[in-house]
C-alpha cells in the first residue's frame, strides 16, 4: 500500500514526529498534527489503559477540523509494544480499537497478532524493524508499511545504514517505507524521500520542543550535545540504545558495554525495565542539527523552510550532473 492520496493535502512535508518515552504527551501529538505533520506517541506514556482512554478522546477532540482548527490537520498514531511482557497489551489494543486513531506503530516484536483487529477497524499498521529479517517477516504478516530503524537513532537504536537499509527494499517493497534515524532538519528529511522513503521519522529533534514532556535540563542538554556526546548502552532497556553520555555519567555508567555484530548486546527487551528507568535522557545523533527549543508552530515552519530549500538547492542548474556550488 502507497501513502494514502488524501495525506498528500494534509501533510506540510512528510514528517512524522515519532513516538518517543517520557517525551511524547498530547500536546506534542496535538501541535505536530495541527501543524501538519504526523503526531504519535507510545500508548505506555499514559500511566493506563484508562488514562489512554482519556488522551486519546482529548487527541481526538483537539485535531478534528473546527472552525479553530481550519487548516488541515495531519493524522495521528500510536506506538503499542508488542511484546510479550507488555502487560498491558491486550487493554491497550482494545483501547486503540475503540477510539481508530489513523495509524498504529507496533515496536519490540512481531506485529502478526494485532494486524487483523486492527486493519478490522481500519487502522493502518506500521511495523518498527531494525532488520531485513524482521523487515521481510512483518512484511509477511501483513503490515501496511515499515519504520526503518537506522543507525545513529535516539533510544533502542538500528544498526543498519540509512541510505542501504531503505534501497536494500524499496526496488521490491511498494508499501510505506519510513525512515528513522539521525534526522533533525528538512534536508534531512529531503535525503530520505531521495534515498526513497515515503516519510521520515524524527524523535530527537521534538526533545527540544516546548510542548514535549522532558525536562527542561534533557531539553538544554540536548541542544548543546553533538553526536559525538552520544554513546549506545543497554543500560535502559535491554537492547541497545543511544543516550546522553552526561546522563550515563552522571548514572556511575562510564563506559558503553560491548556491542555485537548486529549493534544488539542481547540482554533482551523487557517492557518493566523500559518503565521502570523514567527520565532517561535518550537522544541520537541528530542533536549536532538542535540549536533551540522551539514551540512546535515554529519548528514545522522551519522544517517545511528547509524541505523547500533543500530541493531548490538540488535544482540549481546541475552542469554535467554537478551542482554549481561544487565547482
Ligand atoms: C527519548 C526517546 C524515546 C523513545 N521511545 C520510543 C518508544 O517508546 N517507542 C518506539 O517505538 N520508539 C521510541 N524511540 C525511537 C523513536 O520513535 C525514533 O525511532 C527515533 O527517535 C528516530 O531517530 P532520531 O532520534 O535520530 O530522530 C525513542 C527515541 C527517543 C529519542
Amino acid at each position: 500500500m502507497a501513502l494514502p492520496q488524501a495525506w498528500h493535502q494534509r501533510l506540510r512535508l512528510p514528517a512524522v514526529a515519532a513516538p518517543m518515552t517520557d517525551v511524547s504527551g498530547p500536546d506534542l501529538v496535538i501541535a505536530a498534527a495541527v501543524h501538519g505533520i504526523i503526531g504519535t506517541f507510545p500508548t505506555h506514556n499514559a500511566k493506563s489503559t484508562d488514562e489512554l482512554d482519556a488522551w486519546l478522546s482529548h487527541i481526538a477532540a483537539a485535531t478534528k477540523r473546527t472552525d479553530s482548527v481550519s487548516s488541515p490537520v495531519a493524522p495521528v498514531g500510536a506506538n503499542l509494544v508488542v511484546h510479550r511482557s507488555n502487560a498491558r497489551l491486550s487493554g491497550d489494543l482494545d483501547c486503540l480499537l475503540r477510539h481508530r486513531p489513523e495509524i498504529v506503530i507496533t515496536s519490540v516484536g512481531s506485529p502478526a497478532a494485532v494486524i487483523g483487529p486492527l486493519h478490522d477497524a481500519g487502522i493502518l499498521v506500521l511495523a518498527d524493524v531494525a532488520s531485513l529479517r524482521h523487515a521481510y517477516k512483518a512484511i509477511e504478516s501483513g503490515v501496511d508499511g515499515l519504520v526503518l530503524l537506522s543507525a545513529g537513532a535516539g533510544g533502542q537504536t538500528g544498526w543498519a545504514n540509512p541510505v542501504s537499509f531503505v534501497r536494500a527494499l524499496r526496488n521490491d517493497y511498494d508499501g510505506i517505507l519510513v525512515l528513522a534515524g539521525g534526522i533533525s532538519d528538512g534536508h534531512g528529511v529531503l535525503a530520505a524521500r531521495a534515498a526513497g522513503a515515503d516519510l521520515a521519522y524524527l524523535g530527537t529533534r521534538f526533545i527540544a520542543t516546548t510542548e514535549s514532556l522532558a525536562s527542561a535540563e534533557y531539553r538544554q542538554a540536548v541542544v548543546e550535545a553533538t553526536l559525538d556526546d552520544i554513546v549506545s548502552s543497554v543500560q535502559v532497556s535491554g537492547l541497545s540504545a543511544n543516550v546522553l553520555r552526561s546522563w550515563l555519567e552522571a548514572h556511575g555508567v562510564t563506559q558503553a558495554p560491548p556491542t555485537g555484530l548486529d549493534g544488539n548486546t542481547h540482554t533482551g527487551f523487557a517492557q518493566d525495565r523500559l518503565l521502570a528507568q523514567p527520565n532517561v535522557w535518550a537522544a541520537g545523533h541528530s542533536v549536532s542539527g538542535i540549536d533551540a527549543v522551539l514551540d512546535i508552530s515554529v519548528l514545522a515552519e522551519r522544517l517545511a523552510h528547509e524541505y523547500q530549500q533543500a530541493q531548490d538547492l538540488l535544482l540549481q542548474a546541475p552542469v554535467n550532473g554537478i551542482s554549481r556550488r561544487w565547482r
